[in-house]
């Protein structure tokens, strides 16, 4: 799976395009924001990597369209931003894990989302250093488990 730290929504878009699964990540929220609106397709399952409070989480629900809440994942470390974040988007599917703690989660969201649709896993938590690390923990955690990442 490749990763991209995108600010253009039009790059982003190509990207989706092509590439799949994908990794998209965003250096500011700003962007995270603008991003969230256009790249979702409704062919697509989104893992939303810091679902804070649900804001953009609406937005991407948006962007999937029909069925969208079977098509979308929330992430999120923080406990106290899901009851918020479950008012804005009732029923959509949220889990609360650091990503760099338990990467392991995170591949096994991935592997169990439906493998029909294409997925995005789409970053904005906050430090975009951190990203490596996520990349890294997400991989490694591919590989401990004898996973072909493409299969991820
Ligand atoms: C800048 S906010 C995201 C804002 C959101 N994209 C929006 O548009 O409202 C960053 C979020 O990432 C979460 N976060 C930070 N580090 C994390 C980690 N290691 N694992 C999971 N979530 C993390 C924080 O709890 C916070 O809610």
């Amino acid at each position: 799976m490749e990763w991209y730290c995108v600010d253009d929504a039009d790059a982003a878009k190509e990207l989706v395009e092509k590439e799949n699964p994908v990794g998209i990540i965003c250096a500011f929220t700003d962007t995270f924001r603008k991003l969230a609106a256009v790249v979702p397709h409704p062919d697509s399952f989104v893992i939303e990597i810091g679902f804070s409070y649900g804001e953009c989480s609406k937005v991407i629900l948006q962007a999937l369209g029909e069925s969208a809440e079977s098509k979308f994942l929330g992430v999120d470390n923080s406990k106290d931003l899901l009851h918020e974040a479950k008012e804005r988007c009732p029923h959509a599917d949220f889990e609360v894990f650091n990503v760099l703690q338990c990467p392991l989660l995170l591949v096994n969201a991935m592997r169990r989302r439906n493998k029909e649709l294409e997925l995005i896993v789409f970053v904005d938590i906050g430090m975009t250093f951190c990203i490596l690390c996520v990349c890294n923990a997400v991989a490694d955690s591919a590989m401990w488990r004898g996973f072909d990442m493409g299969y991820c």
